[in-house]
């Protein structure tokens, strides 16, 4: 099993890498390989041009975007897929909405083409959003849509994943008990329905 996770703080190891560091060992430990991709602060959201329709490609043709592609490229190949960003101005960070508006965009051109599923259908996906205190609701709906509207199955661990630490600091998951229990219980049911799915596969 491959799960990768897209980290969506400017900081690299930051509370969002933190927390993505935790469910990852977690998987890790039954021998399934995992990815972290760090998205940097750089936003490159959709401009609507068409071209992937129109081409009837899974593909973004805008240059401007140097990333997407291969960005892209790993959501295919991943059975699992964290999205964490942290709440920036009460919303999720640039570089991760942009991402996701292609994404979905891009990933439904086979319903556009007369289908009826997406090319991420069915793979499984959790989002985290940490925070100092708030906004993490508003966060979490921008990063579960892509999961939506993409036919994606999305477990769950008991309560929102938000992460609380109360500072802008990054003083470790400690100062969030509860946040650690909600995200360790997201990562064994992601885990639990990935081998419902495909048995326990270590590739
Ligand atoms: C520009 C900026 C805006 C922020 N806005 C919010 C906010 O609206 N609500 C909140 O609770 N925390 C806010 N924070 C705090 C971060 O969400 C919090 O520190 C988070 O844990 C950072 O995760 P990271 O270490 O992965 O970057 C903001 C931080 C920055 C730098």
């Amino acid at each position: 099993m491959h799960i990768v996770a897209f980290n969506g703080s400017p900081r690299k190891h930051g509370n969002t890498y933190q927390t993505m560091a935790y469910m990852l060992k977690k998987f890790e430990a039954k021998g399934w390989t995992t990815e972290i991709v760090q998205m940097g602060s750089t936003g490159y959201g959709c401009i609507g041009c068409g071209l992937c329709r129109k081409n009837q490609r899974e593909w973004c043709y805008q240059k401007s975007d140097p990333m997407f592609n291969e960005w892209f490229g790993k959501l295919l190949q991943a059975d699992g897929v964290i999205l964490g960003a942290p709440v920036y101005a009460g919303w999720l960070t640039p570089a991760m909405k942009g991402f996701i508006e292609k994404a979905a965009f891009v990933a439904r051109g086979p319903i556009k083409r007369g289908g009826k599923y997406t090319v991420l259908r069915n793979k499984v996906g959790v989002a985290i959003a940490p925070t100092r205190r708030s906004g993490g609701i508003q966060t979490l709906q921008s990063l579960i849509s892509l999961f939506a509207h993409t036919q994606m199955i999305m477990p769950c661990g008991g309560a929102w994943p938000i992460t609380s630490f109360g500072t802008m600091d990054t003083n470790g998951l400690t100062t969030d008990p509860r946040g650690v229990q909600i995200v360790d219980r997201l990562a064994d049911n992601m885990a639990a329905v990935l081998e419902m799915l495909h048995g326990n596969d270590q590739h």
